[in-house]
């Protein structure tokens, strides 16, 4: 009998490649902590739609909520892009429908720097060596799900339409997220908006603030979106926790990647529930399927393998763990194992290898 059952789906492009390395890695650490861990492997987005003609079965819905934990390597792809079935948002992506399904609506996207990386980054020296930046982003509402959206014809003219829209229990539930995270960091939390001139950012905000009473440990500040992505770029070292809807919170996850010279390296988790005891979760590296460099064999792991780590803090409630993981990623880069994104030649299985090595040293 296992002690805890994992979805394992590696998606599209590179997904399945970083996935494969990521599993290697999760069986050696489990290996050494003694848990035995049932792992199922499915098809997401373009490998199911190949398969089933649907984005996401129902049965992987159904597989994904009774698991302890999903994985997912990457998913989409240019040839999916326009493919419309009936339904929401949810139905023309697996991944926004499993966020959906799984109410996974918190999503930590830490980006760190590794001093020893300093070189694949634009900064100057001192400016970011030592960043640690928490993206929190709002995963299951905003402009990305909500309706009206659509095409249609208005005045003989092609229109599109998506709709921005939070209601005040959504804002409430993530802005928790925020407070009880930057609790557990440097207790500096911002929030990104745009409160300036769009309706839903003015309610996020209000909410945001009342929510702040119950928190007066924690700093906030509120920031234009925009300026913040500035203010992230200009003062790393100055950001702790940094929260915003589901599209602002995509751009500025993608934005803080620079501090760690790379994309590959972000791991993310898409918690069910705010962040603290044991929570079920998705866990997926911040990037996407990369279709310029799959079927190499070279795309990084490291986000992936890190979001394994933030799996076994999260959802097994095994921190332990987690450090150990992160700690042999991190002397595998050390070391010099790096892929061609960072300059280096390691494949995709090397770096694994390197990684799983470090954890059996
Ligand atoms: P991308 O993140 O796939 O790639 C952006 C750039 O970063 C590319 O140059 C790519 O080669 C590089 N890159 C990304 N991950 C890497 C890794 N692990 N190792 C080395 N280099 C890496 O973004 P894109 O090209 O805009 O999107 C490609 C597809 O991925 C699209 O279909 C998009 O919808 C999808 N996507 C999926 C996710 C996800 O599954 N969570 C996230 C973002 C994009
Ligand atoms: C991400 C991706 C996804 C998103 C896409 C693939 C649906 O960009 O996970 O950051 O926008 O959430
Ligand atoms: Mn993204």
């Amino acid at each position: 009998m296992a002690d805890f059952s994992i979805l394992a789906l590696g998606g599209d492009g590179i997904g399945p490649e970083v996935l494969a390395a990521a599993l290697d890695v999760t069986e050696v650490a489990s290996g050494l902590a003694g848990i035995r861990l049932d792992i199922a492997e499915d098809l997401l987005h373009g490998a199911a739609w190949e398969a089933h003609g649907t984005f996401c079965r129902e049965e992987t819905v159904t597989a994904a909520r009774a698991a302890d934990a999903v994985l997912v390597g990457a998913v989409g792809g240019p040839e999916w892009d326009d493919i419309r079935v009936p339904g929401g948002p949810e139905m023309q992506d697996g991944l926004m429908r499993l966020r959906k399904a799984l109410d996974a609506y918190a999503g930590l996207r830490p980006a760190r720097a590794w001093p020893e990386l300093g070189r694949f980054t634009p900064f100057r020296a001192g400016l970011a060596e030592r960043a640690d930046i928490m993206v929190l982003r709002e995963m299951t509402g905003g402009v990305m799900f909500a309706s009206p959206r659509g095409q249609e014809r208005r005045a003989g003219r092609r229109y599109g339409f998506d709709t921005a829209a939070y209601d005040e229990g959504e804002i409430a539930r993530i802005a928790h997220s925020g407070f009880r995270l930057a609790r557990t960091r440097k207790g500096r939390l911002v929030s990104a908006d745009k409160a300036n001139v769009m309706e839903s950012y003015k309610l996020w905000r209000a909410v945001v603030t009342e929510v702040a009473a119950e928190y007066p440990d924690v700093t906030l500040t509120h920031m234009y979106a925009d300026n913040c992505a500035f203010q992230m770029m200009r003062t790393p070292l100055s950001f702790d926790v940094v929260m915003g809807c589901n599209l602002i919170g995509d751009f500025l996850s993608d934005l803080a990647a620079v501090v760690s010279g790379s994309l590959g390296l972000l791991p993310s988790a898409c918690l069910c529930g705010s962040p603290g005891g044991r929570v079920k979760g998705i866990y997926e590296p911040v990037h996407g399927s990369a279709p310029d460099i799959a079927g190499q064999g070279i795309a990084n792991p490291a986000g992936t393998i890190l979001s394994v780590a933030m799996m076994f803090e999260h959802s097994l409630a095994l921190p332990a763990v987690a450090r150990r993981i992160e700690a042999a990623v991190e002397r595998a880069l050390v070391s010099g194992h790096l892929t061609p994104d960072l300059g280096g030649t390691a494949t995709t299985r090397g770096f694994a290898d390197a990684v799983t090595a470090e954890l059996r040293a």
